[in-house]
């Protein structure tokens, strides 16, 4: 295999993203040995800063997750010198090709180290800036510090838009500069470890994938929670919302990799391929399948904890959700009339996200009176927990050991810290390495992307048209009442309230 060596550019490097995740990702992947020998890296944002201050800025975040007891700090020092700094504005080419004269010179001494002189100098762009500076910064970086001899690929963040029609706007700009290949079009939610996990446990144990149909399974859930606000990102959120920050993409990818069909192989091809015929055959969601909620003040133990209109940088008024619930379907042979019901919000009472399946009841239950008339408490549910605390576990029926015949219920519970006492990878470093790998089954293509805006924009569209008024929850609850109504309209009952 020829040597090459990569070079990944962090534009936006002062921000939260890049400084929380991005950098300590890097670092881990350089720890674990994931990444190519022959690596540099560069912060590119408007602050001034030097080599020397960048590295003081990420070393405090560069936590060793590898074992926090074992002392990094050699390995560290040995990754922050591959660190490399340059400021500039996000769309003058002239500062890029700037970039582009430092670029060379780190690429041409890392060849001359491994004396690999003429091989490729492969180029990522890690784009952790706001949407509205995606494009001139793809221009700039395309034109003039792209890789002349290797790739160039350049990650995205979400929000890809904020309807059907922005975001197909965006990616005809980002197309004039780069081709689908070239954009990695990132949702970290892909990246977790039981996400990643759910092809293995569907398509290669046989008790599971046959079960995996209408005719077995009564609902499907899948629950995103926080136990805190917006927390100073209310400029940002308040422009989104909950529907299109969690819902349009996070839970809806949960959705697609949950219920698609087989795909002919697990190339990220034929894996998308099935992805976005998940999503063409969902129905689009209509308002009276949504409810939305935002989270009002309230006070507890004697600490008062604020409402999202309070946050400052939230305009008075806003009728932005902070928690939404809805309820899907897709119209397929093997989902018909089953319904996907969605759940999201911050300052809830708990932080969680997790996908609960319930099944059917057993037909002709022998042992139906044990419990009473409530039949739907004796049904299986099967619950992938994703965070934290992963794990799976399946709720079966059991006997009671004794000499009278009770049931109760049961987990058969795998719980990843028992099982797998490692620490477990964060999102960013997979997706991270995917890429520079050049691996992308875990990366949204633009027709995803299409299809998962199609089944929100005219709801999204409605509510804001008809300035509908969220249901106020207090911070810290459970959220709107509205969404127990909702789940009940469809016959279903929320797993983690019961
Ligand atoms: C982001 C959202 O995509 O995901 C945030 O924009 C949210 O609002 C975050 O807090 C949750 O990610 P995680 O990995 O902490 O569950």
């Amino acid at each position: 295999e020829l040597e090459s060596t990569v070079s990944i550019t962090v534009v936006g490097a002062s921000g939260d993203l890049a400084k929380k995740k991005i950098f300590p990702a890097l670092f881990a992947l350089f720890y674990e040995d994931c990444i190519p020998k022959h690596f540099t890296i560069f912060g590119y944002a408007r602050t001034r800063l030097t080599d020397e201050e960048m590295r003081n800025m990420i070393s405090k975040t560069l936590a060793c997750r590898i074992d926090k007891r074992a002392n990094c700090s050699d390995k560290m020092e040995q990754f922050l010198q591959r660190c490399f700094y340059h400021s500039g504005e996000y769309g003058l080419e002239e500062n890029f090709s700037e970039l582009d004269r430092k670029l060379k010179e780190q690429e041409g001494s890392m060849q001359c180290l491994a004396q690999i002189v003429g091989r490729l100098a492969n180029r990522l762009f890690y784009l952790s800036i706001p949407p509205n500076i995606f494009v001139d910064v793809v221009r700039c970086a395309s034109r003039s510090a792209s890789s002349p001899t290797g790739w160039t690929r350049v990650i995205v963040e979400k929000p890809f838009g904020r309807d059907s029609q922005s975001s197909a706007e965006l990616t005809q700009s980002l197309k004039q500069y780069l081709t689908e290949d070239q954009i990695f079009r990132i949702d970290h939610y892909l990246g977790k470890e039981l996400v990643e996990n759910l092809s293995v446990l569907r398509f290669s144990n046989l008790v599971f994938e046959p079960l995996w149909s209408r005719q077995f399974i009564r609902n499907v859930q899948l629950i995103f929670s926080e136990d805190f606000g917006t927390e100073g990102r209310g400029g940002y959120f308040d422009n989104y919302g909950i529907i299109r920050d969690i819902m349009q993409n996070h839970l809806l990818q949960i959705l697609a990799l949950f219920a698609m069909e087989t795909p002919v192989s697990l190339a990220a091809e034929d894996i998308r391929n099935e992805k976005v015929k998940v999503l063409r055959s969902m129905r689009v969601l209509q308002l009276d399948d949504v409810v939305v909620g935002q989270y009002k003040g309230h006070t507890k133990g004697g600490r008062s904890y604020p409402a999202y209109v309070d946050d400052p940088t939230v305009p008075k008024g806003s009728l932005t959700p902070t928690f939404a619930a809805a309820a899907l379907f897709i119209d397929n042979a093997r989902w018909d009339g089953v319904p996907f019901l969605m759940k999201a919000g911050k300052a809830l009472h708990t932080g969680r996200a997790e996908i609960r399946v319930q099944f059917r009841h057993v037909p002709g239950n022998l042992y139906k009176r044990n419990f009473g008339s409530d039949l739907d408490k004796a049904t299986n549910e099967l619950v992938i927990r994703v965070q934290p605390d992963e794990a799976i576990y399946l709720k079966i029926n059991n006997k009671v050991p004794g000499l009278n015949m009770r049931l109760d219920r049961s987990n058969l519970n795998l719980l990843y810290a028992a099982r797998y006492p490692i620490e477990i990878p964060d999102a960013y470093e997979r997706l991270l390495m995917d890429a520079i790998e050049g691996e992308r089954r875990l990366f949204i293509r633009s027709d995803e992307l299409d299809a998962a805006w199609a089944i929100f924009t005219p709801v999204l569209k409605e509510l804001e048209e008809k300035r509908i008024a969220p249901e106020l929850y207090p911070y810290g609850s459970r959220g709107p009442v509205g969404a127990y109504y909702l789940a009940a309209k469809h016959n279903v009952r929320w797993g983690d309230l019961s």
